[in-house]
């Protein structure tokens, strides 16, 4: 299937393809790794493959799967359990980032919200079960000599968990109708986003036996790109319509969010995401890695339209 939502690039060496065949590798799999709609009780299926196989750009798997190539994996067989969990874990956090508690929204994924199909009840369980089957899918990865599937767990549910994803959608919440700093809107940037973004990389590179300092480069540009991508999203919320992004346009200036834009205007914002890109770039270029493929990525990142 290809998806109009597909991350794409233009005219960038040999990225669009690479994206194309990464996300197809991904497609295929989740929709192995959770039960057929059949399978009873099959409400919660279908409401689970609903949302997991709608659509979305796969950014995080791909990345999983990058990180693991960059770090010497040549058969990424035994990576992608870990890429679909991180997309099972972003997915959960979609369906209950939309619910009317939270951010409200009717459009995720060009396509109505799981409450607004299924209802509140087995909206919030479908989000329970996809966490739930990340962990499942964790479990049956081989581990690599230094990073036990102890350290893969461990892993994961810190960035899940309060600290961190759970922390920045805590703290997103409380911000609403408030005056913020730039330093509490990062706060919450870096963990309900960047979070993620830098477990999607870390499982890779791990799952690949990274060398210290690998994992060190990967995790740096991580962050940088965690907390760019999530500027992005903020600034295509002003300047995007519903149509183009697959979910409601204009709803963070509507809700009072926390964002770049609502805090250093749009053109501020746009430099900043380029700036963190750049910083992005250097992380991967100081450690040496051979990196081409995360660097491409960052760059196509930040032109994105949706
Ligand atoms: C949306 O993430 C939520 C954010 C963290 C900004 P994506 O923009 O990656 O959404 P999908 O997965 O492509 O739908
Ligand atoms: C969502 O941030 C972050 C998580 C889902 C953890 P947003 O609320 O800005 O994401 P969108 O814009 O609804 O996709
Ligand atoms: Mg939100
Ligand atoms: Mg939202
Ligand atoms: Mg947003």
């Amino acid at each position: 299937m290809t998806s109009r939502k597909a991350i794409r690039s233009q005219g960038v060496d040999g990225l669009s393809a690479y994206l194309e065949e990464k996300r197809t590798l991904v497609e295929k799999a989740l929709a192995r790794f959770v039960s057929a709609a059949s399978v009873r009780p099959s409400t919660i299926h279908a409401a689970m493959r609903y949302s997991l196989l709608g659509g979305g750009k796969r950014l995080r798997p791909i990345l999983t799967l990058a990180a693991a190539e960059v770090c010497g994996v040549k058969d990424l067989s035994n990576t992608l359990p870990a890429a679909c969990a991180v997309e099972l874990i972003h997915t959960y956090s979609l369906i209950h980032d939309d619910l009317p508690c939270m951010d409200d929204d009717d459009l995720r994924r060009d396509r109505p919200t799981s409450h607004k199909v299924y209802g509140e009840g087995v909206a919030v369980l479908a989000g329970d079960a996809l966490l739930t089957r990340a962990f499942g899918l964790i479990a049956g990865i081989k581990p690599a000599k230094c990073y036990p599937l102890s350290v893969l767990v461990e892993e994961t549910a810190a960035a899940a968990g309060s600290l961190q994803l759970i922390a920045g959608q805590v703290a997103d919440l409380e911000a609403e109708g408030r005056k913020l700093s730039i330093a509490d809107v990062r706060f919450i940037h870096e963990r309900k986003t960047g979070a993620m973004i830098v477990l999607s990389l870390r499982l890779g590179a791990m799952i690949a036996n990274a060398t210290p300092g690998q994992l060190k480069a990967v995790t740096q540009f991580g962050q940088a790109l965690g907390l760019a991508f999530q500027i992005i999203d903020d600034i295509l919320d002003v300047t995007q319509s519903s149509q183009q992004l697959g979910k409601s346009a204009g709803k963070d200036l509507k809700a009072s969010k926390a964002t770049y834009p609502a805090v250093i205007g749009l053109e501020a914002s746009r430099k900043e995401a380029a700036r963190l890109t750049r910083k992005a770039h250097t992380a991967l270029r100081v450690l040496a890695i051979k990196s081409a493929r995360l660097a491409q990525i960052a760059e196509y990142l930040l032109g994105r339209s949706f």
